[in-house]
């Protein structure tokens, strides 16, 4: 059913997509236009990524996948197993080492005249595409400016965001905003002064050898996650909890955390150097971790490409 190993897609390195059940070139991938997933940014999504030829945690990111359908009340008829294995077929017909993979699902059309999202049909698009990073090779190597935001993070009392979604214009305000002020990125504060996340990524601060990264008013990123639990791994300690954004002055290091990137340093704060104004030890050893464990295959599941 998800296969169709005989088909032939025009500069699949580009991307593959997959809607309706077919798989094709992700530029001729399209929406409807009445899906309430484009009207009415009425969509939950995930993001993995493969690396070398491996997916990393795979069955993590498709376990959060249904758990943000279930928050949404949606429902589509693939199962755990499917889903993975249209989002493996996807890469695989890319010839993609490192790649960016999107499962989306949309509320989908209502019947004409309606309004009502229960008489819905959830509607499932997927595809793989290039790796993408949030900073480019010299911002990763050498810090990132980061402004905080005086756009707020839409309140979690309204949209839920441990549920991946489609509402991102605070955080593509925060965007504008950090390039009006000579960053390249913004993380986004809250109503009690605390800071949030920013477009894409969590934030972790480190003072004095322990990390800090916010308990709540965020997405429960899947890089987060793991760097949770290589600070276990490493004997770190790490803090879940409001971060002040006073306490971002103070930091000895400040890192962003993305799968569109993993771990990356952050050097300035609304102009000022964050401690010496270079990528700090934590984040470097993290950093490395990071990457390392993925190279030795751990949570990984490996792609068989056609050559
Ligand atoms: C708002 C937001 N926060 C954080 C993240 C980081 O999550 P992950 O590490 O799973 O990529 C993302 C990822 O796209 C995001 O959209």
């Amino acid at each position: 059913m998800t296969q169709q190993n005989e088909i032939h897609i025009p500069n699949p390195q580009a991307g593959v997509a997959f809607i309706d059940g077919r798989y094709m070139p992700v530029a001729e991938a399209t929406v409807p236009i009445l899906d309430r997933g484009f009207v009415r940014s009425d969509a939950t999504y995930d993001v993995a990524h493969v690396w070398k030829g491996r997916f990393f945690r795979l069955d993590d990111h498709i376990e959060r996948f249904f758990a943000s359908m279930r928050g949404l009340r949606m429902s589509l008829p693939y199962t755990y197993e499917q889903i993975a294995e249209i989002l493996i077929e996807c890469v695989r017909l890319s010839g993609l080492r490192d790649s960016y993979v999107q499962m989306t699902c949309t509320r989908g059309l209502p019947p004409v005249g309606s309004r009502d999202p229960r008489l819905c049909t959830q509607r499932f698009y997927a595809f793989a595409t290039p790796f993408v990073w949030i900073a480019n090779d010299e911002q990763r190597r050498d810090g990132i400016p980061m402004v905080v935001s005086s756009v707020h993070r839409i309140a979690p009392q309204a949209v839920d965001p441990r549920i991946k979604n489609f509402h991102w214009l605070d955080l593509t305000m925060g965007i504008f905003e950090a390039y009006d002020r000579d960053a390249i990125v913004a993380v986004l504060r809250d109503g009690d002064g605390n800071i949030t996340e920013g477009a894409g990524f969590n934030v972790f601060v480190v003072k004095d050898n322990v990390l800090y990264t916010p308990d709540s008013g965020v997405f429960e990123g899947m890089t987060r996650r793991t760097v949770i639990e290589l600070c276990e791994q490493l004997q770190l300690r790490c803090d879940v909890r409001p971060v002040a954004i006073t306490e971002l002055l103070g930091a000895d290091e400040i890192f962003m955390t993305s799968t569109a990137g993993g771990i990356m340093p952050v050097t300035t704060i609304d102009g000022t150097a964050v401690a010496s104004g270079k990528p700090g030890p934590v984040t470097r050893r993290l950093h490395d971790l990071y990457w390392q464990r993925q190279e030795d295959g751990w949570l990984g599941t490996e792609v068989s490409y056609r050559d």
